[in-house]
């Protein structure tokens, strides 16, 4: 009897591998040609049963025909793989040259917006932007500024003060900004602090527990009265239009002294020509000069504040103040 014929086994075996076009495909080929039921495991099985000079030679053969099989079946398992991944990422690709979501521009909020220019109209005369902490010292937002303990500005019911820390409170002005810096630098000094201020009011068209300040200040040898002015006159004509005129009026500061309303002329839509506050102002009291290490003999200098809320308002023509704290787009894309 002539032994099986492992050739026409390991020729079946090879085609069903070369033909598997899936990986399921393969494995029904694997089990077929190399199971427990395969020619090939009935051709091994019975060599014990073969005359004794058959078994080796047929033993051989077919122990290379299954190491034939097995090389086919991983190299097709790796062509199947690759095959796959590829078709996986062809399914997943993105195409790079179809147009993204847009994103919406935003805009400067009509706040900021003024707060830069008015940065910038005082960069421009030599001026630098002071920053200093919201949550204050009484001594800093108050003492400092002549404004001793008992003054009815400190009271409780016009600030708000950390509990149980009765010489802590959100700052009610700028102002205490200039004492940092006096204390830390000798003059010249000519400073602008933007910033947001506290106070305890009720909201209304022109009133918020929370808006922006800015401050300015000047010291230095022989500033007086006339280069305050002069500030302000450009900085009104700068910020507002060159045909401003400006008017000064006695006020009250503890801070400075002499004290005034900066008023600046403005035409309303009806032509009625009039005017409006646009700043507090005056001469630093000596006694701040002094609280804060400085010669007031030989140095002199000035300062001056406003709401950048109020400006804003005055600027854009907006009669509520609220309308610049609501967030609300069909407002603020106005500015945009
Ligand atoms: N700090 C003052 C206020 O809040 C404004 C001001 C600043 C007045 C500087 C004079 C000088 O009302």
């Amino acid at each position: 009897m002539s032994g099986p014929d492992l050739e026409a086994i390991e020729g079946a075996a090879l085609a069903d591998v070369a033909a598997a076009a899936t990986l399921a495909e393969l494995e029904a080929a694997r089990v077929a040609h190399t199971g427990r039921r395969s020619a090939l495991a009935g051709v091994l099985a019975g060599i014990g049963s073969l005359p004794p000079e058959e078994r080796g030679p047929v033993g051989r053969a077919a122990n290379s025909a299954r190491a034939v099989v097995e090389a086919a079946l991983t190299a097709r398992q790796e062509e199947l793989e690759a095959d796959e991944l590829g078709a996986a990422l062809e399914r997943d690709a993105t195409d790079v040259t179809l147009p993204g979501d847009p994103h919406p521009r935003g805009a400067l909020h009509p706040i900021t917006q003024i707060r830069r220019e008015m940065e910038d109209i005082f960069l421009a005369l030599g001026y630098f932007i002071a920053d200093g902490p919201e949550v204050e010292t009484a001594w800093h937002n108050f003492t400092a500024l002549n404004t001793p303990e008992g003054h009815p500005a400190r009271s409780s019911s016009d600030n708000f003060y950390v509990t149980g820390r009765p010489d802590r409170l959100l700052r009610s002005q700028t102002s205490p900004v200039q004492v940092r810096v006096m204390q830390e630098q000798p003059p010249p000094i000519y400073l602008v602090a933007p910033g947001f201020v506290y106070r305890r009011d009720d909201v209304d068209a022109t009133h918020s527990p929370m808006f922006q300040q800015m401050e300015g200040l000047a010291v230095d040898e022989g500033l007086t009265m006339a280069h305050l002015k002069g500030t302000m006159l450009h900085f009104a004509r700068e910020l507002l239009g060159q045909d401003r005129e400006i008017v000064l009026q006695p006020h009250f500061f503890p801070f400075t002294e002499p004290s005034v309303d900066v008023q600046v002329s403005y035409v309303d839509k009806a032509g009625r020509a009039g005017w409006l506050e646009l700043a507090g102002a005056g001469m630093v009291d000596p006694n701040v000069l002094e609280a804060c290490g400085i010669d007031a003999e030989r140095h002199t200098g000035f300062a001056f504040g406003w709401g950048l809320d109020r400006i804003a308002m005055i600027r854009f023509g907006v009669p509520d103040l609220r309308l610049f704290h609501e967030n609300d787009l069909r407002f603020l894309e106005q500015f945009a």
